[in-house]
């Protein structure tokens, strides 16, 4: 390891182990996912909406558009479909996040991603907090009925094109936040309660996150000064590269190098190891995984040759 990625570490580390009284807050997004073969969204190359800028989409991000998706919902449900969780298991990053539950050391976690990796590694609802939903709950989009998480995934499964209401015909939807919808109440509750109780001995630890998408991105400016914040992440973003801070940490890095070293510096290595071999043995969530880089882009071709299939341009 380099000596500034030695040095970040260290740093949090030494945070966390002289301040037994705290609690760590995780703000995290898609690159805590990618070792999983989960695709991010922005990494040029590899990320998703590079790869569907060369589709016939009005733009990239329209799959995530709810005005588009209710012109035309299929680009949407085959995404969904590549995508659906349970396919993948939690990475390292995860599972070191359920390890600080474990020891009582995790105040909560912000996450931007619908994979629900983090319910999989086992973090609590109440110390969770899905920022732009999961797929976990679903519901018609013109008569609001809801549907069970089972009933959108047999649709998906099953090959049906559209995933409709068995009342009205309308659009199923899973409540994943879309671009021009509102994040969910939890979210803003959550953290003007949380963010009056961080002081000097608390840590915030960014990680695999652009900070490109708002309101969570503002979430890292709203941290007290006094308070360090650590970002974990391939390069600098956010407020961490415009508005630096003399307290920031940066580790540039894979989120789950940082997961096992932070584990190691902490002495948590075996609490780490365990749980790992717990996952593994976990038949459920073993299956059709996908691992690391080449996971992740033959996932993105995947997922790109499908939504080819959709001829694009004639539907829009
Ligand atoms: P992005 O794809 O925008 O950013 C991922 C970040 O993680 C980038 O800065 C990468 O460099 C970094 N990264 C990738 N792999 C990594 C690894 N192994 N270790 C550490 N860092 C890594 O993803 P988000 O910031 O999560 O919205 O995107 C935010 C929102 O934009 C998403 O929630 C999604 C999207 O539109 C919805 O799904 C509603
Ligand atoms: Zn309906």
């Amino acid at each position: 390891m380099k000596d500034k990625k030695v040095d970040a570490i260290k740093k949090i580390a030494k945070l966390i182990s002289d301040n037994p009284d705290s609690k760590v807050i995780f703000l995290v997004g898609a690159g805590i996912s990618t070792s999983c073969g989960i695709p991010d969204f922005r990494s040029p190359g590899t990320g998703l909406y590079d790869n569907l800028a060369k589709l016939n989409l009005p733009f990239a991000e329209a799959v995530f558009d709810i005005e588009y998706f209710e012109q035309n919902p299929k680009p949407f449900y085959t995404l969904a479909k590549e995508l659906y969780p349970g396919n993948y298991k939690p990475s390292k990053f995860h599972q070191l996040m359920k390890v600080f539950q474990d020891k009582g050391r995790l105040h909560r976690v912000f996450t931007q991603n619908i994979d629900t990796l983090e319910r999989a590694a086992g973090i609590h609802s109440d110390l969770l907090v899905e920022a732009h939903g999961s797929f976990a709950l679903n519901h018609c989009i013109s008569c609001k009925k809801e549907y069970p998480q089972n009933v959108f995934k047999d649709k998906m499964l099953a090959g049906e094109e559209f995933a409709n209401c068995e009342e009205c015909e309308g659009l199923i939807k899973p409540q994943i936040v879309f671009f021009g919808e509102n994040l969910p109440r939890k979210f803003f509750l959550t953290w003007d309660k949380d963010v009056t109780e961080l002081d000097d001995k608390s840590i915030v630890v960014v990680a695999g996150t652009s900070l490109a998408v708002y309101p969570f991105a503002s979430l890292p400016e709203e941290v007290p000064k006094a308070t360090t914040r650590a970002l974990i992440n391939l390069e600098k973003v956010g407020d961490f590269k415009t508005n630096p801070r003399k307290c920031d940490i940066f580790y540039s890095g894979s989120a789950d190098g940082a997961a096992t070293e932070l584990a190691k510096e902490l002495g948590w290595l075996s609490e780490l190891d365990s749980l790992s071999k717990l996952l593994e043995t976990d038949e459920e969530s073993t299956e059709n995984v996908a691992s690391g880089k080449e996971g992740e882009a033959a996932k993105v071709d995947s997922i790109v040759k499908d939504l080819e299939k959709l001829e694009l341009k004639e539907d829009t």
